[in-house]
């Protein structure tokens, strides 16, 4: 699907539909949002047209006479409808042209302009329709094939150019980018190991972030011994494969002794059996997932240096699997990670706090001024907050508060959870610094992010992000796919490290 702009209306009238929006008015009726006003009267005549009410998610089409198909998206009303509120009829308009009838789609940019900001908009619906047009189809034997070449995205105000040439590279970025998260995390785990996950972002990094400032570091077990990160290569111990600890920067074209540095660092576990405290069959399923925190940590990365962040961002992605086998690490062992804190591993299915521990250490040497972290840490998340929300938590609520204004930002759904000094101690081990698991069934996220918070250091501030509702299937969003992985919060991690 190729999909450019146009500023010519010869081009919108001569696809073979068109896509309009129309808002619901407070009295039941609709109110066309484009000016054209022959298009207008003939949706007027239309004999079905008046049971149209332009609900959010519902379309209307019909055959104009000058034109081609015209299809109407509805937007619920104008004042409710925002940002998402295009992202989400810009979906449903996509998928109402799927399915093989078109060649050639024109969307009509105005009329979907809910936010009054014709070029916002256009980089909105640009975002996606990216989104939206993602499949993970590379394992069929036939790949299915493509419903249309050619998408245009029509702007009838050209007072709007500068702004719309801006804004058609950075939307495509960042949706590019949410993809990118999305084939990662839907990757299958005989094939997406430590090993090859770091090749690929390498390989990444190598060209499509060429020219961005951006430099690659790649760590395997040696390194990670050298650093002493014992905790990491406890979860290593059972692998077939090395532990990789992907190391990048991204350093602006500008920088003064005032640039603020970002430092991001993502779980990766590109499978978690759960180890000796091994997961039943039904939990492991799907826990190709686990790696979701460093892909979707790596996709914000990209997109900031795609879009030439500000900031100078440090990103740290902690890869290996959590297998079973006789050099596995066994439950009750005490294992000192990079810090010198020592930890009794009473668990191994609580990996990816063992793998953070080392990481967030490591990361705290980089000298930022800000860490987040994100994770699918835990299956408590779910309980706490279901699969829509991700979970923030920090040890500044100032911080965490810029991390949720981002996610609002951006409509995505972040609530923040407290750590609580109960809590903390809960996490203390009486025969070790600390102890990997908290009281079973008790707020398991939290006390994970307490365990957490003894591997910040410098009084860095720092938010969590326990990602292991939302990193899934999001079918409830039109603009993600209904299974499988949903790229969520690359968006807000990017907003805030462009703002
Ligand atoms: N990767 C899981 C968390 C998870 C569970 C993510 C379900 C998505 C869906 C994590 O490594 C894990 O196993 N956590 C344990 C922690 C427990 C042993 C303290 C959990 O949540 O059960
Ligand atoms: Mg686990
Ligand atoms: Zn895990």
């Amino acid at each position: 699907m190729k999909i450019h702009f146009d500023f010519d209306s010869k081009h919108f009238e001569n696809s073979e539909v068109v896509l309009v929006g129309a808002y619901a008015k407070k009295d039941g009726g609709v109110q066309l949002a484009w000016s054209d006003t022959q298009l207008k009267k003939e949706f007027d005549m239309a004999k079905t047209s008046k049971n149209f009410k332009a609900a959010p998610g519902t379309t209307y089409g019909f055959t104009c006479s000058r034109m081609s198909d015209v299809i109407v998206v509805g937007m619920g009303e104008k004042s409710k409808a925002k940002a998402e509120g295009i992202r989400r009829a810009t979906a449903h308009a996509l998928m109402a042209v799927s399915g093989g009838k078109y060649n050639s789609v024109s969307i009509d940019a105005a009329s979907f302009n809910a936010i009054n900001k014709l070029g916002d908009t256009a980089g909105l619906i640009n975002e996606a329709l990216i989104m939206t047009g993602y499949k993970f189809d590379k394992y069929f034997k036939e790949t299915p094939k493509e419903s249309f070449k050619d998408i245009c995205i029509y702007i009838s105000d050209k007072k709007a150019k500068k702004q719309v040439e801006k804004i058609e590279d950075t939307s495509k970025n960042l949706a590019d980018s949410v993809n990118f998260c999305r084939d990662l995390v839907n990757e299958a785990p005989n094939v997406l190991h430590s090993e090859e996950y770091a090749k690929r972002i390498e390989k990444d990094c190598k060209t499509a972030l060429k020219g961005k400032g951006v430099k690659v570091k790649i760590m395997g077990k040696a390194d990670l011994k050298k650093e002493k990160m014992n905790l990491f290569l406890s979860v290593n111990a059972a692998s077939a494969y090395e532990p990789r600890l992907v190391h990048l920067t991204y350093t602006p074209k500008k920088v003064t002794k005032n640039t603020k540095h970002y430092a991001l660092v993502g779980k990766g576990l590109t499978f978690d059996t759960g180890g000796y405290s091994l997961k039943p069959g039904a939990s492991m399923m799907g826990m190709k997932f686990d790696m979701g925190g460093s892909a979707t940590v790596y996709g914000a990365f990209r997109a900031a240096a795609l879009n030439n962040a500000p900031y100078k961002i440090t990103c740290i992605l902690g890869m290996t699997d959590n297998a079973v086998s006789a050099t596995g690490t066994v439950p009750d062992s005490i294992v000192k990670g990079r810090s010198g804190l020592t930890v009794e591993i009473l668990n191994t299915d609580a990996e990816g706090r063992l793998v953070l521990a080392d990481c967030l250490d490591y990361a705290c040497d980089q000298n930022p001024d800000y860490i987040i972290d994100a994770a699918t840490l835990t299956g408590a998340c779910l309980v706490a907050l279901g699969s829509q929300v991700c979970a923030v938590l920090g040890n500044d609520d100032k911080f965490v508060k810029q991390v949720q204004d981002s996610a609002k930002a951006q409509d995505e759904y972040m609530w923040q959870l407290p750590i609580i000094p109960e809590w903390r101690d809960d996490m203390k081990s009486k025969i070790a610094d600390l102890k990997n698991i908290g009281t079973p069934a008790r707020a398991g996220t939290a006390t994970a992010a307490a365990f957490l918070e003894n591997f910040i250091k410098n009084d860095i501030k720092w938010a969590h992000l326990d990602i292991a509702g939302v990193c899934d299937s999001q079918a409830h969003l039109p603009y993600c796919p209904s299974k499988g992985a949903s790229g969520l919060m690359v968006r807000t991690l990017h907003n805030l490290l462009n703002g």
